[in-house]
């Protein structure tokens, strides 16, 4: 198991440099609720990190509770702290040994955490477990062939490095339909996550993600040096919004 988020360190910089404006949550939320076939659903995210998910999930779709499932505690107390809602429970637990009894469960949500999963079939086979029959899983990452977030632009190395993290499409799709899944829709999905290119800036200052920690502290700065004077070169009135643009598989139970 990935253990670089039990870092107090990055648990506490991951909420503000992760957060997304409320119209893009919105989106998101919108786009998972799709996939809600009953009211009053129960729903899982695994790897819920800081809870930015887990809470909107609860607080707009209606009726639904929410397990959020992670192994980091430093995760789960920033979650408890920034996001609490009481149709969320916060519980220590992963991918591989989801916390809950069989036939739990509508909907679990993965959001950017399959490349943390050193065991993929075995997390497949619990979220089997887990789900209710015709339950859906829903994959929120950066397939390996499609790697083309902003954030390279200025640390291009990271592109190699996330290369050999992250699964491609078809590793991901093997791995549910040899446990049964069909494939109910894989689709791409892109929100803006800062107003401009400075706040962009301002959210990377602390490097708030996992994948910063393979860089020397040089190649960092460097990188920072190359986005503000990125931010330098773009008048105020023409700052555009940064999009983030993610894959979305979503798989079903039989
Ligand atoms: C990049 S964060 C994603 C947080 C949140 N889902 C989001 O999208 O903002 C990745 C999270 O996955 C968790 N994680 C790492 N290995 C895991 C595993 N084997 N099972 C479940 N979660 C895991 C980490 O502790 C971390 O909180």
């Amino acid at each position: 198991m990935d253990r670089v988020y039990d870092d107090e360190r990055l648990a506490g910089a991951h909420e503000q440099g992760n957060e997304m404006p409320e119209q893009s949550l919105l989106a998101w939320v919108e786009l998972i609720a799709s996939h809600v076939r009953r009211p009053s659903a129960s729903l899982v995210e695994i790897g819920a990190g800081t809870g930015m998910f887990s809470a909107a999930m609860a607080r707009w779709i209606e009726g639904s509770d929410v397990l959020a499932v992670d192994p980091s505690e430093a995760m789960l107390t920033e979650a408890r702290r920034h996001h609490p809602h009481p149709a969320v429970r916060y519980v220590s637990g992963s991918a591989e040994a989801v916390p809950a009894p069989d036939g739990t469960f509508d909907l679990a949500l993965l959001s950017r955490v399959i490349h943390h999963i050193p065991e993929r079939p075995l997390a497949v086979r619990e979220l089997a477990r887990v789900l209710r029959p015709r339950g859906r899983v829903i994959v929120r990452t950066t397939f390996r062939e499609r790697l083309d977030a902003v954030v390279y632009d200025y640390w291009p190395r990271l592109r190699a490095h996330d290369a050999r993290r992250f699964p491609s499409e078809a590793e991901v799709v093997a791995d549910f339909t040899s446990a049964g899944f069909a494939v109910a829709e894989v689709t791409s999905f892109a929100q803006p996550v800062t107003a401009s290119l400075g706040e962009y800036h301002a959210r990377l200052v602390e490097r708030p993600q996992s994948k910063f920690a393979h860089l020397t502290p040089e190649e960092f700065r460097e990188g920072l040096e190359r986005l503000e004077a990125a931010v330098r070169g773009v008048d105020a009135d023409q700052s555009r919004p940064v999009l983030e643009r993610y894959d979305v598989a979503v798989f079903s139970r039989p």
